[in-house]
């Protein structure tokens, strides 16, 4: 079966529990899960339910996706999503995007926990990301095109849209949750990084980094979805502070901060609906 046809029968199944045809996708990362829990007349699909669909296994990942409405908006919220590091080849693991597209979404918000490798930032800000260094030594795309989805080659030069960068930064201003910007390395993982590769991170011009969203944004972009992604600053990275990385502390900073990302969403969300 093609991509195209696996597609559409992803589709078809998230089509038949729900009539709402969100234009706005979420994708929730590490102990992020609160925000699809406040969406208003949820309906909740778990991953293994649609078909396809590769199921998360990582600590912290709900892996269902919710589609309801936030202030009146419909939206489409994946709770939780599947990594590279569980064993998926980055085709699954960006199956969930391509779905979303195909479901008619045309803006994407992508939410991460990761660490700081910027020495200004504090654990518990959030950092719109502004753009991205691909470290993880492959890409989602290779192999034949599929013309249906995107063009072969595409331009990634504004990959994180600007306008809806500033939605993002105003909504956190006006929610008083402190924002920054900055640049984002993915690696593999599932290893944290040693402080020797953060060290190489600062020199490359990376702010945070983390182990996901790279391979889903090249995937959204590729259809044409305008993205928008959030770093939730979890921990500073490895060698920044005399103390060891604990997933645990990781996961703790990202629920709490939980609190605030929600705020943060929902206000993107309203403003970022009028433009999709
Ligand atoms: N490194 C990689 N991924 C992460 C980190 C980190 O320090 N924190 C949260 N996700």
């Amino acid at each position: 079966m093609s991509l195209v046809q696996q597609l559409g029968e992803a589709v078809r199944a998230i089509e038949s529990r729900t009539k709402l045809r969100p234009t706005v996708g979420v994708v929730l990362g590490s102990g992020l899960g609160a925000f699809a829990r406040s969406l208003d007349k949820p309906v909740t699909i778990p991953y293994r339910e649609i078909p396809h669909f590769p199921a998360s296994t990582a600590v912290g990942h709900a892996g269902e996706l919710v589609v309801g409405t936030a202030g009146g908006v419909p939206v489409a919220v994946m709770a939780g999503r599947v990594h590279g590091y569980e064993g998926y080849r980055l085709e699954q693991v960006v199956f969930p995007v391509r779905v979303l597209g195909r479901f008619g979404v045309r803006i994407l918000v992508l939410t991460n926990a990761a660490g700081s490798v910027n020495v200004n930032y504090k654990p518990g800000e959030l950092m719109v990301i502004d753009d991205h260094i691909n470290y993880m030594g492959t890409n989602p795309l290779i192999g034949p095109n599929d013309d249906e989805l995107g063009p072969r080659f595409f331009d990634m030069s504004e990959a994180y849209d600007p306008g809806l960068r500033q939605i993002a930064e105003k909504a956190c201003w006006k929610a008083g949750v402190p924002v920054r910007h900055g640049v984002y390395i993915a690696f593999t993982g599932p290893s944290y990084e040693t402080p020797a590769e953060i060290r190489m991170c600062r020199t490359l011009g990376a702010d945070a980094v983390g182990m996901s969203t790279v391979p889903e944004v090249i995937a959204a972009r590729h259809m044409g979805i305008r993205v928008l992604a959030i770093s939730c600053i979890t921990n500073m990275a490895a060698g920044v502070l005399k103390q060891k990385l604990d997933h645990r502390e990781v996961l703790e900073v990202g629920e709490r901060a939980a609190a605030g990302l929600m705020d943060v969403l929902g206000r993107i969300i309203q403003d970022a609906a009028k433009q999709a």
